[in-house]
């Protein structure tokens, strides 16, 4: 144990995770994700000590802003915070600059460069410089290609760019994509974010999984029966009509977050823990996953929109309602499906995704369902005993809870399932850091072990093509069911488990 803890490799790996004098430069900087997610996560790093003292935040985008415009732009959005840490802000919005730049005009482009290099010199940044495209995906390639051009990741060292999801519109679009940003820059310098892969549950799939000797003997098709994932959300399409009308859920939500929920779940044990043996297996799984029936996809897939809700005290409007939305949109805001994974682990046992906007509850599990008894001995509360289930609560309620049959007290030998519960809040009593933190810092650290790969991400995108192809050619044969809001999805969507004789698991 104790040579464990000295062990030199280990200790070796703690002291790199010291990210080193950085400029993080936000394309989008006026958008929702700047100050929502990402100027809170740095400021989140920044009150955590984990960022050097030399570090700038540059954030462009087309509007005319000053230094000074973009500071109190992003206090007024983290007011609350600041509140609390008046000093620590005061100190880390020094860092923070502003340059209007537009990755189509070449020469705001090449003045960003030279206010870069201005910025290494005041905040002793020393060229290492990380780039985010929190931009319309349809500036991820030309983006990419203007930062080239202007050299700016020419040091495959020093470089970096972040590209929001989703990466593609389908297949053929993240092949194009690749070949852009990969003649722009090295593999190493991309990293494709994938917000799920930093929420702490999410990496927990991988610990739970491989850190304990007791799941990995049966996490396979001798003893699971079948699989359950889900993302749901109360939320309604908000302020994104714009861009979620040509996305739906599929594209939102399923090819990119709960495919990586599957990707872990089902992937084998890397090698060793490094970015690419990781990277190297998820890949791997996601190239023998298939849709149930390929053929006929819209036998293996049901589309939902979610229509009015709520009381007459709260109505909650439809999404064809929602501003910015087409009146007659046929636009997904929830999916169900069943996949199949054609390897030796995972033959014949049905993966069921979902996700939806405007569910009653919020809440991301994987639930994985074991096989019954063979023989039932006891009566059991129901009739018969509740299959064992392994239930990873990705958010909220952050944990793991296990379901098995135990006696129910009383004379006679009558079974009853009981849950044994793991919770984060209660075992380690610290709210997890969100996922844009831990990426944050990831990229920083030129870490890309939570990022996804050109071949992962093509992968994904392959694994969907007959549905994209379907909506895309004969809608007909994919309709999108009206479900009320505040409920659990269409009705078609039940009928997909039903004809296997199982239910959704109800969260
Ligand atoms: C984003 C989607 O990637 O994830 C949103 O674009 C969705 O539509 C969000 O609401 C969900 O993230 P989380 O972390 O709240 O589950």
């Amino acid at each position: 144990m104790s040579s464990m803890l000295t062990n030199p490799l280990r200790v070796g790996l703690r002291q790199e995770r010291v990210i080193a004098p950085q400029c993080l430069v936000i394309f989008g900087a006026s958008g929702d994700l700047t100050h929502r997610k990402l100027v809170p996560a740095l400021f989140e790093l920044f009150r955590q000590r984990r960022l050097p003292s030399e570090f700038a935040v540059v954030g462009c985008a087309r509007r005319p802003w000053s230094d000074d415009d973009f500071r109190a732009r992003m206090a007024e959005a983290l007011a609350d915070t600041i509140a609390e840490h008046k000093h620590a802000w005061e100190r880390f919005s020094q860092g923070l600059f502003y340059e209007p730049a537009d990755l189509s005009d070449t020469s705001t482009i090449a003045k960003l460069g030279e206010r870069l290099d201005a910025i290494d010199r005041q905040r002793a940044t020393r060229g290492n410089r990380t780039f985010y495209l929190s931009v319309s995906p349809t500036f991820y390639g030309s983006g990419t290609r203007a930062l080239a051009n202007a050299g700016l990741l020419a040091d495959a060292d020093r470089s970096r760019v972040v590209i929001e999801k989703p990466f593609g519109r389908d297949y053929g679009s993240a092949q194009e994509l690749n070949r852009i940003v990969q003649a722009c820059a090295k593999e190493k310098q991309i990293f494709r974010i994938d917000h799920y892969l930093g929420k702490e549950t999410v990496q927990n799939i991988l610990v739970l999984r491989f850190a304990n000797t007791i799941f990995e003997p049966i996490w396979n098709r001798n003893y699971i029966a079948n699989v359950q994932i889900t993302a749901a959300e109360t939320v309604g399409v908000e302020e994104r009509a714009g861009y979620y009308e040509s996305s739906g859920a599929l594209r939102d939500m399923v090819q990119n977050h709960l495919t990586q929920m599957l990707a872990l779940t089902t992937m084998e044990a890397p090698g060793r823990f490094d970015p690419e043996a990781m990277r190297n297996e998820k890949a791997k799984v996601l190239q023998a996953a298939h849709l149930a029936n390929e053929e006929e996809p819209w036998k293996c897939c049901v589309r939902g929109q979610y229509g009015t809700g709520g009381s007459k005290a709260n109505p909650i409007a439809g999404y064809r309602q929602e501003p910015g939305v087409n009146p007659n949109s046929t636009t997904e805001t929830y999916v169900a499906m069943k996949l199949f994974i054609n390897n030796w682990r995972w033959q014949g046992v049905p993966f069921y995704l979902r996700t939806g906007k405007r569910l009653p509850k919020r809440v991301s599990e994987v639930v994985l369902t074991f096989r019954e008894a063979p023989v039932h001995l006891f009566d059991a509360a129901g009739g018969a005993p509740t299959a064992n289930q392994l239930i990873l609560r990705i958010q909220p309620d952050e944990g793991a809870e296990f379901r098995f049959e135990v006696k129910a007290p009383g004379s006679g030998m009558r079974s009853r399932p009981v849950d044994m519960a793991f919770s984060y809040d209660e075992s380690f009593g610290e709210p997890s850091d969100e996922g844009y933190v831990r990426l944050l810092a990831d990229a920083m650290l030129g870490d890309p072990t939570l990022y996804t790969r050109n071949d992962e991400v093509e992968a994904a995108w392959r694994l969907y093509t007959p549905l994209l192809e379907l909506i895309e050619d004969a809608p007909w044969q994919l309709p999108v069911h009206p479900y009320e809001a505040r409920t659990w999805g269409p009705a078609a969507a039940d009928a997909l488990l039903a004809d296997d004789g199982l239910g959704w698991r109800r969260p």
